[in-house]
């Protein structure tokens, strides 16, 4: 099965944070990390999230810098991206801004076969809705699917849970980090991968291929490695 090449930006914290407990927007980072995220944008065909990202922040999905559009639209690609959202439950607010409009292109709902048929029809009435798997979306469907829509690049754009199903799958390719000059802490706030974790025997590893210091922020890109 084929599949886009998939990478993951995120921001954390000097303790490993990517929100406080309180779950607020992640605004930690400075306008450099704001330029980077929006570079990577541009340069995606598709940009996902967790359904938890979506109820929590409803970010705003689209490239703002008008240099990062022009520089999309050099690569050949269309003004707006694909924003997926994942979710079992389909607890979704459809009012709000993902379910508005970015140009022709309606979101893409990826959810469960069993999912609720009245709740699908809601869904289907903002969005495109696809179903692959029955109590937790089959991601590697999903990737098929995608690929064959001509998805060759994907950004996920966290949050942990969602992060930590793509990667335990082996979904990932790179992945960006900005590390803020901060500390959160909270036992509860989410870290950069939440789920079960692996033993350490089974650990993931990761290929550090660029490094750079801005201010006082720290600029990673890795590359999974797959054992
Ligand atoms: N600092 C940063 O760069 C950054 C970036 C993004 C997000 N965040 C923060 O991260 C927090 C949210 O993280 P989170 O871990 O709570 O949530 P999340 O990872 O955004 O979303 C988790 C949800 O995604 C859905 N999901 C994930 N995998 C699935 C699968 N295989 N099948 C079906 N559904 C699946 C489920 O939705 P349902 O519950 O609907 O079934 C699950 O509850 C937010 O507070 C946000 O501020 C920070």
């Amino acid at each position: 099965m084929g599949r886009p090449f998939v990478y993951m930006n995120m921001a954390m914290t000097v303790d490993g944070k990517i929100t406080s407990t309180h779950r607020e927007y992640a605004n930690f980072t400075s306008d450099l990390d704001r330029r980077t995220m929006d570079r990577l944008r541009a340069e995606a065909d598709a940009i996902l999230i967790g359904a938890g990202t979506l109820r929590s922040d409803d970010p705003p999905l689209h490239v703002r810098d008008p240099e990062m559009r022009r520089h999309r639209r050099s690569l050949g690609k269309p003004d707006h991206l694909l924003r997926i959202v994942v979710t079992a439950g389909g607890a979704l607010d459809t009012s709000s801004s993902f379910f508005g409009s970015a140009g022709t292109v309606p979101p893409l709902v990826v959810t469960v076969e069993n999912l609720d048929a009245n709740r699908v029809e809601q869904l289907q009435a903002r969005a495109e809705v696809v179903q692959f798997g029955t109590d937790f979306v089959d991601l590697e469907r999903m990737m098929a699917f995608l690929d064959d829509r001509g998805v060759k690049r994907l950004l996920v754009e966290g949050g942990g849970e969602m992060n930590w199903e793509l990667l335990r799958l082996g979904l990932v390719d790179e992945i960006y980090v900005t590390m803020a000059p901060v500390l959160l802490g909270g036992r509860e706030a989410p870290t950069l991968l939440e789920g079960a974790g692996w033993p350490m025997d089974r650990r993931c590893n990761l290929r550090l291929l660029e490094l750079h210091r801005e201010g006082d922020e720290i600029y990673c890109r890795y590359r999974v490695q797959r054992s």
